[in-house]
Parts: structure tokens; sequence; C-alpha cells
């Protein structure tokens, strides 16, 4: 496969999970790619000859714009930037921390406004490109428990559409993908809360969750000019589980189900 070949690509969060299966997927069609992550052993079990590898915490300005001038000195510039690096936390609306929100927003959503700022750039420069960023099924189906996370992939599919806007004129196309349940380390913890899983499976008309791989060639094909006409969408890959509701985060843990607890404040 060579459908990427000539590209440069860069991928954040891409020593794990998803992300580590599209920089697997881009080498595989030809493109050389730089990763960055805070996961130094991650990234250093994927460096080769085409795979440069950064720590780059996506919160951080500074570590973004070296991780798209590392694509210009191993590389000699940049045609794809996918924000693939996000997490989670579950936690009702009146229990959240404000420090669990903002380090939810700061990475998930601050993170890929980063990636898109300094990629962007680096691509406009190149004469355009493609650029995507991992939303969420939860970026258009709330869960109970999930208001950080909802909040900030639907921000991420709302700043992919204003980007694909402002970008469209320079030949770059932005996109976002809303994985549905993939098995990662992010959804390992929903494996150990009995009859979570189960409600996700009832949930889907295809009845399984995914794994990484079935994500990642959909963000080649979408980076590809097999995509050359799409632009500023949201790219549900969820088995077809926007069709149904969410499943309730609590009805497997007794007790959360309850009532609110008192709150003072
Ligand atoms: N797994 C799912 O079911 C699922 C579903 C929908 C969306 N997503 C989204 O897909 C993306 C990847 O998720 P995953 O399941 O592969 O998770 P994962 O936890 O397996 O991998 C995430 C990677 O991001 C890195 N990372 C975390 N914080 C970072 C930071 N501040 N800076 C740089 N890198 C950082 C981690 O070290 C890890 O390598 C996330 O944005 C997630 O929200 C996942």
């Amino acid at each position: 496969m060579s459908r990427l070949g000539g590209k440069v690509a860069l991928v954040t969060g891409g020593a794990a999970g998803i992300g580590r299966a599209i920089v697997e997927r881009f080498v595989a069609e030809g493109a050389s790619v730089v990763v960055g992550d805070i996961d130094e052993d991650g990234l250093a079990s994927l460096a080769s000859e085409r795979v440069a590898v950064s720590r780059c915490d996506v919160t951080s300005e500074a570590d973004q714009a070296a991780l798209v001038r590392l694509a210009g000195d191993r590389f000699g510039g940049l045609d794809i930037g996918v924000a693939n690096a996000g997490v989670g936390w579950a936690t009702k609306v009146l229990d959240h921390e404000l420090s669990d929100w903002q380090r939810v927003i700061d990475i998930s959503l601050t993170g890929v406004f980063l990636t898109y700022k300094h990629a962007g750039r680096a691509i406009t420069v190149r004469g355009g490109g493609s650029l995507v960023a991992m939303a969420s099924l939860n970026a258009v189906q709330a869960g109970r428990g999930m208001a950080a996370y909802c909040a900030a992939k639907g921000g991420v599919k709302m700043l992919t559409e204003v980007t694909a806007l402002e970008l469209g004129e320079a030949g770059v196309r932005v996109n976002a993908i809303a994985p549905g349940l993939v098995r990662t380390t992010l959804t390992d913890p929903m494996w150990l809360m009995p009859g979570l899983v189960d409600q996700h499976l009832d949930n889907a008309p295809l009845g399984r969750w995914s794994e990484p791989s079935e994500i990642a060639g959909v963000v080649a094909f979408l980076v590809s000019d097999d995509a050359s006409f799409i632009t500023g969408t949201l790219q549900l890959i969820d088995g077809g589980c926007h069709l149904n509701r969410y499943p309730n985060l609590f009805a497997s843990i007794p007790g959360a189900a309850g009532e609110p607890k008192e709150h003072t404040t």
C-alpha cells in the first residue's frame, strides 16, 4: 500500500491505543510520521527510520510547536496532522472537582486546538493537506457522569467545523472522528464494571466493540486523496450506537445510580 507515499504526518498520543494503530497504519501506507506523547517508553518502542518521536504534552504550546518543527527537521515539512490524545473522567456534575474538569478540557479540547494551530500553519505553508481530530460518539451522545468528556468532545466537533471553514481556501481539509467503544487502556476499566460492556453491546446494532485498527483505517482514508472532497465532517465509527441511547455508566456501580448527594455550596 502506498496511498500516503511521500506524505509526512504528525500524530499526538501515538504511543498507545488508537493513536499507535494510526501511526502503524500510516507507515504501512507509505507515510513518514512524527509521534508525540507523554509515554516515553511507548514512544521509544515506535522509533524507526520513518517514525520520529518526541515527548510532547499536548497541553503545552511549546511542546506542540517543537513537534511540528521536528517534522520539518526530520522529514522536510508536514502534510497531515492528527490530534488524537485525549482522556476521560467519570463523575457526576454536582460532584465534579474543578481540577478534574480542567484536566479533561486541557488535554482533550485545548490540546486539539494547539495541534490544529501549529500543524495547520505548517500544512498551509506546504500548500495544503489534512487535519483530523479524535472526537467521540460522546460528541453527539450524552452519557451520565461524562460531563467533562462530552463537553470536550462536543467542543472538538465545533472546533473542527470552524477550522474547516477557515482553512478550506488554503487547501486544508479538517475532519473529526467519532469512535464508539474501542478496547484500549482508556476503556479497560469499563470491562471491570459489571454489566457495562453488556449494556454497550445491547446498545450496538453490530453487537460488538471495535479494535483500534478499525479506527485507524478510517483516519487513513480521511487524510488520503480518496477523501479529497470531505471536510468539516464528524465521522461516526460506532457500529451504529448513535442510533440508541448511551449506556448508563452508573447502573453497574452499586449505590451510584441513586439520588445526588446533598451539597452545601
Ligand atoms: N477507546 C475508546 O473507546 C474511544 C472512544 C472514542 C474516542 N476515543 C478517543 O480516542 C483517543 C485515543 O484514545 P485511546 O482509547 O487510544 O486512549 P489510550 O489511553 O489507549 O491512549 C492515549 C494516548 O494518549 C497519551 N496521552 C495522554 N495524555 C497526554 C498528553 N497530555 N499529551 C500527550 N499524550 C497524552 C497517552 O500516553 C496514550 O499513549 C482519545 O482522544 C479518546 O478520547 C477513544
